[in-house]
């Protein structure tokens, strides 16, 4: 048996999160910038076949358990289903998800299933038009909400939803709760991080969890804060007693790095150990150059145990990572 992902601190990575574009159809102001991010050419890309070929690697040898495509938009790719497909058939025993904002998805969904997708995380940061507009650049609520729609129809399940809390849509959070309330899925609200373009974030401006906490008093009560899983980054809350809940990933104010049990591959095919610190590792190059198996297994040891400890946002000297969410991978 072939040694997992392990670092210096003694974390293991089972959870395997893969770029598959950073271009968008929305703009969102924590992750990228007015005029989106430079086009990727497409042979910098690492195609169907190599994401398959990776994804064996890390389920067979290097103990991944759950699999996860991101962006950017992964809808944008137009052999999504074809990568779904292909990493379905070498991952047996994998969960295999999708965090996308939704757009299109109903036009896919249906194929995306059969190929083998497990499970969708779909972002949704207010259900007030005026808001998602002014805070996505984009005038694409109902799109979005049809994308949404069309995967509960789907029957996927557990659907969630992830809602990034920012000072503009704080307001329309209680919407936001009795929206996801009525519709059965599962709403998160997720603290800021310093991953946007234009660096506005500041902490003294951040909504973190304990003010959403106190903004949605008047019309929910949430109580007994749990995690369902000990690497989940969402903390569960019951809504007025429950069975009703939400999840609030408090990744700044409650950070969840020392539980870590992430990797990451990003559109271009390197390795990143965090979201956070710029090192990246070139599997692409590697891969393309005909390395084996091993010799792939091993540079992807190496760089997870480079790992570091966590983002250290509260800490002096902290530094943004160069690239944003968008183009790292969310
Ligand atoms: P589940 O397996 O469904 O719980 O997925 P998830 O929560 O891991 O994935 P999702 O893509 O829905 O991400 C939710 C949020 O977690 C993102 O919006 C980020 O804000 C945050 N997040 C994702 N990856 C990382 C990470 O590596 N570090 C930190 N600190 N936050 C992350
Ligand atoms: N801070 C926290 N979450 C973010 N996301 C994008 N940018 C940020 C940020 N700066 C979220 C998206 C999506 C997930 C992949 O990452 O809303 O739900
Ligand atoms: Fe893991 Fe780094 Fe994210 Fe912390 S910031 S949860 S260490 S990937």
């Amino acid at each position: 048996d072939t040694p997992a992902l392990v670092d210096r601190f003694g974390r293991v990575a089972r959870d395997l999160r893969i770029s598959l574009t950073s271009a968008c159809s929305l703009r969102c102001t924590y992750c990228m910038p007015a005029e989106g991010l430079p086009v990727v050419p497409r042979d910098e890309l690492l195609s169907a076949e190599e994401i398959a070929r990776l994804v064996a690697l890390a389920v067979h040898d290097l103990g991944v358990r759950d699999i996860r495509f991101t962006g950017g938009e992964p809808l944008l790719r137009p052999d999504l289903v074809e990568i779904v497909e292909r990493s379905a058939r070498v991952a047996a025993g994998a969960s295999l998800s999708l965090t996308t904002n939704g757009i299109g998805l109903e036009r896919r969904i249906d194929a995306l299933l059969a190929a083998g997708l497990t499970r969708l995380n779909i972002s949704l940061d207010t259900v007030d038009r005026d808001h998602f507009a002014r805070l996505t650049r984009r005038d694409r609520l109902p799109a979005v909400l049809r994308g949404i729609e069309a995967a509960r129809r789907a029957g996927v399940t557990p659907l969630k939803i992830n809602a990034v809390l920012m000072r503009d849509t704080l307001d329309g959070a209680g919407d936001l709760v009795a929206w996801a309330l009525d519709h059965g899925v599962e709403l998160r609200f997720i603290e800021q991080m310093p991953l946007d373009a234009d660096e506005a974030w500041v902490r003294e401006n951040m909504v973190d969890a304990a003010e959403l906490i106190d903004s949605l008093a008047p019309r929910f009560v949430l109580s007994h804060p749990h995690r369902d899983d000990p690497h989940a980054p969402a903390e569960t809350w019951l809504v007025d007693g429950g069975p009703a809940s939400i999840g609030i990933i408090a990744s700044v104010t409650r950070s969840f790095c020392e539980a870590c049990d992430r990797t990451r591959l990003t559109a271009e095919g390197t390795v990143r150990s965090c979201l956070f610190g710029d090192d990246e590792t070139d599997l692409r190059g590697l891969l393309r150059g005909g390395a084996t198996d091993d010799e792939l297994a091993e540079r992807w040891r190496a760089a997870m145990w480079g790992k570091q400890a966590g983002h250290g946002m509260s800490l002096a000297g902290f530094r943004r990572p160069e690239r944003t969410m968008g183009a790292i991978g969310g």
